[in-house]
């Protein structure tokens, strides 16, 4: 606990590459032809399904903790389920468009499913209990102008985007449930002809552009358990918006993108979730105002972007939200989590009712720089503040407890950097507990280099 109340810098700064939407021209270009699911240097990637056309097959959690089977495949019609001993037709979602030339499929699973089966690929059902939660986030490869300034990412070098390495770590964890807080979308200009770091890039809000971003490189992390998908600002309609109505949000599919949607509730053991939309800043407070307490049940939050966190956001377009007066009693939240920034930064808050926040945001995506130049770790502790912060990529576990989660983050091999415990009752402000591990002590990424004037 001393290590990691020592203080290296006395301030959080602001950070320069948080990921602010603007009302850039996403465009479906093509700079060279690949095979779209042959990114990271790695070899293509294949359904474990082996149903011909199928892309990608998983189960994610709705509102009301509906299970839902979601399959993507290059064929019109949709394949069938089997469900327990007998076979199920599923419905489609989605008719193949020209931006998205796939079929979306899905089936709300009945409470009674003991088993759920496409072709070779047995889909997970939730854990009524879950022991191991992964937890990751802004995930993608950033290709993106911004006044003139090309901010590239090497998304065919695994080392400058390792969000597939960071992906099938998490998958080797064998985790019971999956939650990735937001911006799974980052290929938004496109990359320049004739450029080696990101030659074969799809740009825009198409599927071979989604493919290449998160369900190639994704796809053995969601065939590894449920997945609860949170909205991030890149997936705002002015960007990822179309991709992630098509392809992600388990609610019904609307009859055009929304930038604002409601919160809801699921439940996951003895605990609740609350989803909350949070791609557009705007729709924060809205969203805390809708959802109400319920004392008897120890509750998280899953949204995109910090608020707790001083700092943590500086793209708000008004005042930063706060909580309402009726979620402000310690204990009313246990755990907030949160991605956006591109760090780990684990926080606690001393001396308030509030519970910690967790931004785990460095899944893959262009990592902020290093508070101290050189050093991945970095704690800080103030007034009312007291954190820890990891500049470079991982993901995190959360492994149930007695007493409430060992909360492990870990770097893109898996290995274990910070040891924390999380320590949650009803009624009680949450405690969290870090202890950097040696392994924390390594330099951070070199720092992507933006290019200027292309
Ligand atoms: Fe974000």
């Amino acid at each position: 606990m001393s290590r990691f109340l020592r203080a290296y810098a006395p301030f959080i700064v602001a950070f320069g590459f948080a990921c602010k939407q603007t009302n850039h021209e996403t465009q479906n270009l093509k700079s060279e032809q690949v095979d779209p699911s042959a990114v990271g240097g790695s070899n293509p990637r294949v359904s474990s399904s082996a149903v011909p056309g199928v892309k990608a097959a998983w189960t994610e959690l709705g509102p009301n903790s509906t299970v839902i089977a979601r399959v993507i495949t290059e064929l019109s019609t949709c394949p069938q389920l089997i469900l327990n001993s007998g076979s199920v037709s599923m419905n489609v979602r989605a008719k193949s468009t020209p931006a998205f030339a796939v079929t979306v499929c899905e089936l709300t699973l009945p409470s009674d499913t003991t088993s759920a089966v496409l072709g070779t690929q047995r889909l997970h059902l939730p854990k009524s209990n879950p022991q191991r939660i992964v937890v990751l986030g802004d995930t993608g490869c950033r290709i993106k102008e911004e006044k003139g300034a090309l901010q590239l990412q090497d998304c065919n070098n695994q080392a400058t985007w390792p969000f597939q390495q960071v992906a099938d770590s998490a998958a080797a964890t064998a985790p019971d449930l999956i939650i990735h807080v937001g911006d799974f979308h980052y290929r938004e200009a496109n990359c320049p002809v004739g450029n080696q770091e990101c030659i074969g890039a799809i740009s825009g809000d198409t599927w071979e552009s989604w493919q290449q971003d998160f369900f190639a490189p994704g796809l053995r992390l969601l065939e590894a358990a449920p997945i609860i998908v949170i909205r991030g600002n890149h997936e705002l309609c002015a960007r990822g918006g179309n991709g992630w109505f098509t392809l992600l949000d388990p609610r019904p599919m609307p009859a055009a993108c929304i930038d604002s949607s409601p919160p809801y509730f699921l439940q996951f053991g003895d605990h609740q979730l609350a989803v909350i939309d949070a791609a557009d800043d705007q729709n924060m407070v809205p969203s805390f105002n809708q959802i109400k307490p319920i004392p008897s049940t120890l509750t998280w939050w899953a949204l995109h972007r910090p608020f707790l966190t001083p700092g943590a956001d500086d793209e708000v377009t008004g005042a930063p939200a706060k909580l309402p007066p009726e979620w402000q009693t310690a204990g009313t939240i246990s755990l907030v989590l949160t991605g956006h920034k591109h760090l780990l930064s684990y926080n606690q808050f001393p001396g308030t009712s509030q519970p910690p926040e967790l931004i785990n945001g460095h899944g893959g995506t262009y990592l902020e720089k290093p508070t101290v130049k050189g050093q991945s770790l970095n704690t800080v502790t103030q007034p009312g503040l007291q954190s820890v912060e990891w500049y470079n990529y991982g993901f995190a576990t959360l492994d149930r407890q007695s007493e409430g989660w060992a909360l492990t983050a870990r770097n893109v091999n898996g290995t274990p950097v910070i040891n924390c415990k999380v320590t949650e009752a009803l009624g009680t402000q949450t405690n969290l507990a870090c202890t950097p591990l040696d392994a924390a002590n390594v330099p951070p990424p070199q720092h992507p280099k933006e290019k200027l004037g292309l």
